[in-house]
């Protein structure tokens, strides 16, 4: 059976509006799987309360059982409910920076079930700034769990263009609306340890994130930054937290669970051109490739770069732009990886965007998906 599928503006609600929302709010309280849009990614969500909605969310996206879920609310009544020992640096976070794209871990109280949290005794929660998931979770009156609303393994989804392809026989409704605005899923903060420490990294960084916690107070940002050079240097620890080199990423493998799994792939092979490597030499080697009868190994239209506007002009047809900022690049990542396989494409090259946070956290993704490291 198909999902009831909905739209709604994000700008104002009418009557219709307010109808689906009503619905979508009805199914989640009802244990039912409802995917809806955030300012990052859509989130599959369900009643993070219930052992048997959370279940739901697995079964819907293909999701490894170890890989814990995001709960998002809609007020802090509702983070009172699910956690506990709240430390005063994360509410520093959390009025920083929520509604908005950061996940905070915390330790977690009992009426959360194990389903939700993969077995361990912390949380993810995250209060989304986007008015649809907002309200939608209001209305629903319980904290909801939700993961990026792609299959498991495949990039995540911003347009509802996706949304429907991939997950329409998959849950029980969908809440379409405009593309979502950020475009990377949100960071993932741990403010459980000592330090608070990205362990994913999104549009906020490690840099505001202790910004606002020292608050202005230069001696505590300068501890706190030769704490996270200790941690990133110490082979033990640094497996919690994300090391600023972006190549280096899978040796300081992030403590957050899903971190290990294949992500973000579309069909076509990536490759990350690793600086110094040459990306117009390497689309060249590529382009030269032979199969084992001599034919050319890839067909023409098969492969892409992926650039900025402003280097597109060198790889001619082979270019594919992905805007001219690294919001651009945010923005656009999830659905050009989707467009790639729509238009038959089998290897993707793409440039090293590493000049700024957020283009690394794109560059973040760009690694998990490829093949070559
Ligand atoms: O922007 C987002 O965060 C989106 C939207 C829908 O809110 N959600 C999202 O969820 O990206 P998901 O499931 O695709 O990614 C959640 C990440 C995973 O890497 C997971 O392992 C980590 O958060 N995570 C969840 N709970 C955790 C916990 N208790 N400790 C450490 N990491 C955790
Ligand atoms: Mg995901």
């Amino acid at each position: 059976m198909g999902a009831r599928i909905a739209r709604v503006s994000k700008e104002n609600f009418d009557e219709a509006d307010m109808q689906s929302l009503l619905e979508g709010g009805r199914l989640l309280r009802e244990g039912k799987t409802v995917i809806f849009p955030t300012e990052t990614v859509y989130g599959l969500g369900a009643n993070a309360l219930s052992p048997d909605a959370a279940q739901k969310i697995y079964k819907a996206k293909g999701r490894p059982s170890d890989n814990p879920l995001i709960v998002h609310i809609s007020k802090l009544e509702m983070l009172e409910e699910i956690a506990k020992d709240v430390s005063e640096e994360a509410h520093i976070l959390m009025e920083n920076f929520w509604p908005g794209p950061l996940t905070i871990i915390l330790s977690k109280k009992d009426i959360v079930p194990n389903e939700t949290t993969a077995g361990l005794d912390t949380v993810a929660v995250r209060m989304p700034s986007h008015k649809v998931a907002l309200k939608l979770i209001e209305i629903a009156g319980v904290p909801i769990a939700a993961p990026s609303a792609n299959i498991s393994g495949r990039p995540s989804i911003t347009s509802s263009k996706y949304a429907l392809e991939e997950m329409s026989d998959r849950v029980d409704m969908i809440i379409l609306s405009e593309d979502c605005e950020i475009g990377i899923e949100s960071t993932v903060v741990d403010a459980t340890g000592d330090i608070a420490l990205v362990l994913r990294p999104g549009k906020i960084s490690q840099r505001e994130i202790f910004e606002a916690i020292a608050g202005g107070d230069s001696q505590k940002l300068k501890l706190m930054n030769s704490r996270l050079a200790e941690i990133l240097t110490s082979k033990e620890a640094g497996a919690k937290a994300v090391s600023d080199d972006i190549f280096d990423m899978e040796k300081h493998a992030p403590k957050s669970p899903g971190m290990k799994y294949r992500h973000y792939s579309p069909k076509a092979r990536v490759i990350v051109a690793k600086p110094p490597e040459n990306v117009s030499e390497l689309l060249a080697k590529h382009i030269e490739m032979k199969d084992d009868s001599g034919n050319s190994l890839y067909k023409s239209g098969e492969i892409k770069v992926f650039c900025l506007s402003g280097s597109a002009q060198g790889y001619g047809d082979y270019a594919y732009s992905l805007g001219s900022s690294s919001m651009d690049l945010a923005k656009n990542l999830f659905t050009s990886l989707r467009k790639m396989d729509d238009m038959g494409v089998k290897l993707i090259i793409c440039e090293c965007f590493g000049k700024d946070e957020l283009a690394c956290a794109v560059m973040n993704r760009l690694i998990k998906a490829s093949s070559n490291i």
